[in-house]
């Protein structure tokens, strides 16, 4: 058989599967039966980019196997066998959404948070939420690719050697067959937090991470449903995922990698099938496997040499340590743990002086004990030509991180509320408090090299050493810090800035950066504009001289308009800073929170992207976030950060504050004392979160419009929202 034949009867063997099952569901389910994956406001999100319908219950499928059969032709042009390839790409979805109507949760252990020490095994499809928390990550280059592997290896030491190596490059890789196995088998860490995704154990569960790739160009590329060759073009240019098979292949994994093929990401295999330069590759070399995918995809990485026995990768952030695995814990309330970064003199530092002060947790006073316990300080002190005072928040918040990417360390909080785990593992393999220290060093000198000259790194674990040190010089200094934060307002700086970072997503989104606006990612800050333009001056966040306001109110600057218009190609003419009704600011898709109006309320729910359940305006976050993003203008929906709630400038054109009527209570819980302050200094009304609904309250329409009546909300009596 030459390729095209195999591509044609991989994809007759999904098709004949496909109608087997959409056949049996009929006959079993009856038409009307919905079909749906959970958590997406996309329907069958790869059939409805492809054609632009939306399948919602099992009739339609009916319709989909039409749609796919339309797409073969089989003849010996090149583009009818990739056509063919996107036709299996469909039947695939197609099995995939009819395991989702016989069962919820047809891949076990699709809600168990880690899987790293259960033998749960696979993911399946990924919801809207999922593919938003890769948004930031992937424009900033923190994952630099997604590796998508099937098969299976010829062994399980070669597999693992090849996913850490992605993992330690920050990649995101998903696994589909008999890999799966081997990777268990080898501990490797995996879950969608670690990067490593195992998907199914069936080739068709592959599906789900093109489902990924189609929903990055629907949601941060607003890419029209139906428009199939904008998504095709989406993909190649953006989304930078390439395939590797694994040991032997059978037609139905080579139609799949058409339909990959066809959307710009490459396949590497093991077995030889045919090479098309560029597109499909041979390498039989397993060691080469990881160099020959990133060059295909031109994906660079920047390593950065770190004296430490475990591995360093951002793959390694959302890592959990649990009691069962710790083997020491600083902070978290049972003993202090701080950290700061402070300037220095450069003439009297030491570059790459690590100090530990105190025991290390090696220390024989903690022999036969379960646990090492120690109270932590942490001084990262910096100095650099181009360092600035205002610059040594935005490098302390990176501590959180640093430390995060360590394999087997697990940072939370930050300032004094800091709290930090270590494994077994990690002391075993050698991991001591120096190694910290080493960590942070070379990460600050290595992102941060433009403004960190020298680095010394100084770890206190004595008791009267971090106490003393924590109220004599810690606390000064963050109040310090504090008083300026809060006198930063949008009137007190001559300069604001843009974030261009999420283009690389969503084309023609700009984000205005102000000190009481920050990105609606939650991740940009004022001052981290101004810092990264320092660091970087031709990078993503440049100066918008702010000028004289045309509208005060509304938020309008000439200046701002200006820059919006150049930086979005003329797709967006004028913005609002302050309005969320008149052109507002454009999302991109990866917001913290989406506000919407609730018009019988007179007011706005918020939504973070954690909460699950539907709103009070009878839409998921997901769906409401579905409403806006791709850099488009959506009157009455705006993406934004958490931090915004708790601005006196959060669509302060229509009332501001005062209008939120519902959130959902873990985002209430985390944002009352700064919206209590606020609302306060505002409107004079004392712990105006506890005037707010939440889910805990009432979710229905008719209950919360009785549960603000009863509170006496302040938006019931302010002027019409709409
Ligand atoms: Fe994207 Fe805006 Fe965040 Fe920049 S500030 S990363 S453009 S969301
Ligand atoms: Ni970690
Ligand atoms: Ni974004």
């Amino acid at each position: 058989m030459n390729l095209f034949d195999i591509i044609y009867d991989g994809q007759a063997q999904y098709l004949k599967r496909a109608e087997e099952m959409v056949a049996k569901v009929v006959a079993e389910k009856g038409k009307e039966t919905p079909v749906k994956f959970p958590g997406t406001a996309y329907a069958l999100p790869c059939i409805y980019a492809i054609t632009g319908k939306k399948i919602t219950n099992v009739g339609e499928l009916e319709d989909a196997l039409a749609l796919a059969k339309e797409k073969i032709h089989r003849t010996n042009y090149l583009q009818d066998a990739l056509d063919a390839g996107t036709a299996a790409a469909m039947c695939a979805e197609i099995i995939e959404a009819v395991k989702y109507v016989y069962e919820e949760l047809p891949y076990e252990g699709r809600h168990v948070e880690d899987l790293n020490t259960t033998d749960v095994r696979y993911l399946g499809h990924i919801t809207d939420a999922e593919v938003r928390n890769f948004g930031v990550p992937l424009v900033t280059d923190d994952i630099p690719g997604v590796a998508v592997i099937i098969g299976e290896a010829k062994d399980a030491e070669t597999l693992a050697a090849i996913v850490k190596d992605y993992q330690g490059k920050g990649l995101l890789t998903f696994m589909v067959g008999k890999v799966i196995d081997q990777a268990i088998e080898q501990k490797i860490k995996m879950g969608i937090d670690l990067r490593v995704i195992p998907l199914g154990y069936e080739i068709e569960s592959v599906i789900h991470v093109v489902s990924v790739a189609i929903r990055a160009s629907l949601i941060f590329g607003a890419t029209p449903p139906g428009d199939f060759l904008a998504h095709r073009t989406y993909t190649k240019n953006r989304v930078k995922a390439f395939v590797n098979v694994f040991g032997p292949w059978d037609n139905k994994i080579i139609a799949a990698g058409a339909a990959a093929i066809e959307l710009g990401f490459p396949a590497v295999t093991e077995t030889f099938i045919n090479e098309v330069p560029t597109l499909l590759l041979h390498q039989p070399d397993n060691s080469k496997v990881v160099a020959t995918s990133l060059e295909a995809r031109n994906i660079k990485i920047k390593v950065t040499e770190i004296d430490c026995p475990v591995a360093v990768s951002s793959a390694f952030e959302g890592e959990r340590v649990r009691k069962d695995t710790m083997f020491a814990e600083f902070g978290g309330n049972k003993t202090e743990c701080w950290e700061l970064v402070t300037t220095g003199e450069l003439a009297e530092m030491e570059d790459h002086k690590i100090t530990i002060v105190g025991p290390d947790i090696d220390d024989a006073m903690f022999a036969g004990k379960d646990v090492v316990r120690l109270p932590m300080g942490v001084v990262v002190k910096v100095a650099g030509k181009q360092m600035q005072k205002d610059f040594e928040t935005v490098l302390e918040r990176r501590i959180h991180y640093f430390t995060n990417y360590i394999e087997g360390a697990m940072h939370v909080g930050q300032r004094n509320i800091a709290w930090i785990r270590l494994t077994k593992e990690a002391f075993e393999k050698g991991f001591r408090l120096k190694h910290i220290g080493e960590v942070l060093y070379a990460k600050m000198r290595s992102d941060f090299d433009k403004v960190v000259d020298k680095c010394e790194v100084t770890i206190y674990t004595n008791a009267e050493d971090v106490k003393r040190l924590g109220e004599e010089m810690v606390k000064p200094i963050y109040s310090e810090r504090d008083e300026r934060m809060g006198a930063l307002t949008d009137e007190s700086v001559d300069e604001f800035y843009t974030c261009l970072l999420c283009q690389s997503f969503a084309p023609s989104h700009v984000c205005i950066v102000t000190p009481e606006r920050l990105g609606l990612c939650g991740a940009v800050s004022w001052l981290d504009a101004k810092a990264t333009k320092e660091l970087d001056p031709m990078g993503p966040n440049q100066p918008i001289v702010k000028g004289e306001a045309i509208d005060e109110r509304l938020g309008i600057w000439e200046s701002c308009n200006e820059v919006v218009a150049r930086d979005s190609q003329g797709a967006v003419e004028q913005v609002t800073l302050y309005s969320i009704l008149e052109d507002p600011m454009t999302s991109c898709g990866c917001f913290e929170c989406i506000c919407g109006i609730m018009p019988e309320a007179n007011g706005v729910v918020i939504v973070n992207r954690e909460f699950g359940d539907t709103s009070p305006v009878g839409m998921t976050f997901g769906e409401l976030a579905s409403m806006t993003g791709g850099g488009v203008q959506t009157p009455g929906f705006m993406g934004h950060g958490r931090f915004l709630i708790g601005s006196k400038k959060f669509m302060s054109a229509e009332g501001g504050l005062p209008r939120i009527v519902w959130m959902p209570k873990e985002l209430k819980d985390d944002v009352a004392e700064r919206l209590n302050k606020a609302v306060f200094e505002m409107t004079g009304i004392e712990n105006f979160a506890d005037m707010v609904c939440d889910e805990t309250i009432a979710s229905d329409s008719e209950a919360v419009l009785e549960f603000l009546e009863s509170k006496g909300h302040p938006a019931l009596a302010m002027d019409p929202i709409m």
